[in-house]
């Protein structure tokens, strides 16, 4: 892949978010002899091109997981996709291996200034590990992928893109700058991914899509992958997909059962200490720890770092830099612990993460089980702890009844709860808060007026 960050060169640190396996393999692949063509195997078998699938044992990819034995042979024969299963469950490569394979098998050169394939993604490091996977997968092929992302100079990514490239991964912020300047045009675009697709519905994003998709050729193959809300993720099918099959793999909306869940009640004054305590237990682990604001993380990573942890923070009121230098130094192992905000909520996939804390609930309900996703990841194991502060009770309720599963309590002792009123919350529970880095997302149609923030909008 051609990118704004260079390949690496050997001894170099390797691409952020490249499939662990391939590490070893794919640094300086670009002047690596080619893998021979493989033509055995259940990906060959669901009709992966022979130079995809020789890439894919390597990557530690030798049998397809169930979200990718049930999309992959749809994708490939061309049909509009809704893809739903649980986090860490491999929804990258079941988009990007069938979307690979056509692009090869009907191969032309991108026109100047187009792109063939778009991925959309809400941040910019999903953004940048998607297009590290995808030029993984596509090694050896003569297909490029190019990266946009805000934070990252735009002037680069003009002229770049003058050429063309083949799968363009993009945030939906960044790329509408670029069609402002008419530094691309999609109307050739042949293939659409909404990666976290439930989330292009939120106030963030929406305005961006329907742009983005009012500039899209109508024929089209359009695909749409999330871990949660079947319900949202209709409403975009209705309004993006012609004929889209539907593939449920393991319930959706639900945790991934291998993570270990526990909720621990405690007052908000002494979540730090108790943080500190939990971690102490794992030293050498790595653990993410979710806050609900900017300032607030911000705070925890200083203090924790006072403690003698050792802690990056990744949110938006970092630079680019920053953010990238946090999270490439925790995906290394450098750093023990990743404080971060909803910011790292969704898709990163960082296989060693065996911790996530949930500092401060996350006051959208689905983003819990995006947050939690963050471990257990291809299999693995993975334990996530919720501290619950007494005003934080409504919060935890929420989650349980859009997971439709109880967490276990694992310490403290649970405040009384008031019954609620047959409407709404009762008088003892905190009405959801507004503003802050996570405010809960809002429908378009309801506020379409909000401007997206600066770090989701890429
Ligand atoms: N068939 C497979 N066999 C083994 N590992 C796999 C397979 N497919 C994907 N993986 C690995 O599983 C991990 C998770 O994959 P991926 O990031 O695509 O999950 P996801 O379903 O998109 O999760 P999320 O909902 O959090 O975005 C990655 O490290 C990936 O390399
Ligand atoms: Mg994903």
């Amino acid at each position: 892949m051609e990118n704004e960050y260079r390949r690496p060169r050997r001894g170099q640190k390797p691409r952020p978010g490249a499939p662990r396996a391939a590490r070893p393999t794919d640094v300086n692949a670009r002047r690596a002899p080619a893998r021979d063509p493989v033509t055995v195997g259940p990906f060959f078998d669901m009709g992966i091109d022979p130079r995809i699938n020789a890439n894919l044992g390597p990557m530690g990819l030798t049998e397809p997981t169930p979200i990718q034995a049930q999309a992959i042979p749809h994708i490939v024969e061309g049909k509009d996709l809704m893809g739903l299963a649980q986090t860490g469950t491999g929804k990258t490569a079941a988009f990007s291996l069938p979307m690979l394979t056509r692009l090869i098998a009907h191969g032309r050169k991108p026109d100047p200034k187009s792109c063939r394939a778009l991925i959309l993604a809400p941040t910019r490091e999903l953004a940048t590990q998607i297009a590290a996977a995808v030029e993984s997968f596509a090694e050896g092929t003569p297909i490029r992928a190019f990266r946009v992302v805000g934070g990252a100079s735009i002037n680069t990514q003009i002229s770049r893109l003058e050429r063309g490239v083949d799968v363009l991964i993009a945030t939906p912020g960044r790329l509408i700058d670029l069609l402002d300047r008419h530094a691309v045009d999609l109307s050739k675009t042949e293939y659409l991914v909404l990666d976290e697709a439930d989330q292009m519905l939120d106030i963030g994003f929406i305005h961006a899509l329907r742009r983005i998709a009012r500039t899209l050729p109508r024929s089209r193959q359009t695909l749409l992958f999330s871990a949660t809300m079947p319900k949202l993720m209709e409403e975009l099918a209705s309004t993006y997909l012609t004929n889209p099959v539907r593939v449920q793999a393991n319930p959706p909306g639900r945790a991934a059962e291998k993570i270990a869940q526990g909720v621990h009640f405690v007052n908000q004054g002494d979540k730090a200490s108790l943080l500190a305590e939990y971690m102490s237990k794992h030293p050498g682990e790595l653990a993410i720890v979710f806050g609900r604001t900017k300032y607030g993380s911000e705070k925890l990573a200083k203090l924790l770092e006072k403690w003698g942890f050792s802690v990056a923070a990744i949110h938006g009121n970092k630079s680019q830099g920053q953010r990238e230098r946090a999270l490439s130094s925790f995906r290394e192992g450098k750093t023990q612990v990743l404080v971060a905000t909803d910011v790292a909520a969704r898709g990163l996939d960082i296989p060693e993460v065996a911790h996530v804390y949930n500092f401060d609930l996350p006051n959208v309900a689905e983003n819990y089980v995006h947050r939690i996703g963050r471990t257990a990841r291809a299999g693995r194991d993975g334990r996530a702890v919720a501290f619950c502060a007494p005003g934080e009770i409504g919060e935890l309720r929420d989650i349980e009844k859009a997971m439709k599963a109880q967490i276990p309590v694992i310490g403290g002792e649970p405040p009384v709860e008031r019954k609620a009123p047959p409407q709404g919350r009762g008088r003892g529970a905190p009405k959801p808060r507004q503003g802050g880095e996570a405010a809960p997302q809002k429908r378009a149609a309801r506020r379409p007026s909000r401007r997206p923030k600066a770090e989701q909008r890429g």
